[in-house]
């Protein structure tokens, strides 16, 4: 009887655990990431870990023309950093935190997307020994306008 009660808690639990797992991509559904990446870069990787645990989903693409991908989607030079992420319209260059790139989606602003140019330290998936860098996330349009996003 002992043993026939646990069974049935841990099926409960089985189911409960399930239930949670089934809402948790719910969210990802309109929120499909596709990451272009170096092939040599293991940060992208952490990254695009960093967005799955906010319930994205990622696909990732390595290509060696990194420099025309970023061309093509709009980057300004100055604001480049490795990987160049495409999402509901907007790109996401480098290291955002997922939070921005949630209030981007929800926000819809009129621009092209947001950087975290070059790969400041303590950023998603640049997360190491050293004490974490201050950085600003950038929003940049079609007109080559530039605003501080959100400040970290
Ligand atoms: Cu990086
Ligand atoms: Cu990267």
């Amino acid at each position: 009887m002992k043993n026939l009660l646990s069974t049935a808690r841990r099926l409960l639990l089985a189911a409960v655990l399930g239930g949670t797992a089934l809402a948790a991509p719910a969210f990802a559904a309109g929120e499909e990431v596709t990451m272009y990446k170096d092939p040599n870069c293991g940060c992208c990787g952490k990254w695009a870990e960093h967005m799955r645990s906010h319930g994205f989903s990622v696909k990732e693409i390595a290509t060696p023309r990194m420099g025309e991908v970023k061309r093509e989607a709009g980057v300004p030079q100055a604001l480049g950093s490795c990987h160049t992420a495409k999402v509901g319209g907007y790109i996401v260059e480098g290291h955002v935190p997922a939070a921005d790139v949630k209030r981007m989606l929800a926000d819809k602003p009129k621009i092209v997307g947001i950087s975290a140019p070059g790969m400041p330290q303590g950023s998603p998936g640049m997360e190491g020994p050293f004490p974490p860098d201050r950085y600003e996330v950038v929003s940049f349009d079609r007109e080559g306008r530039r605003a501080v996003f959100a400040s970290h």
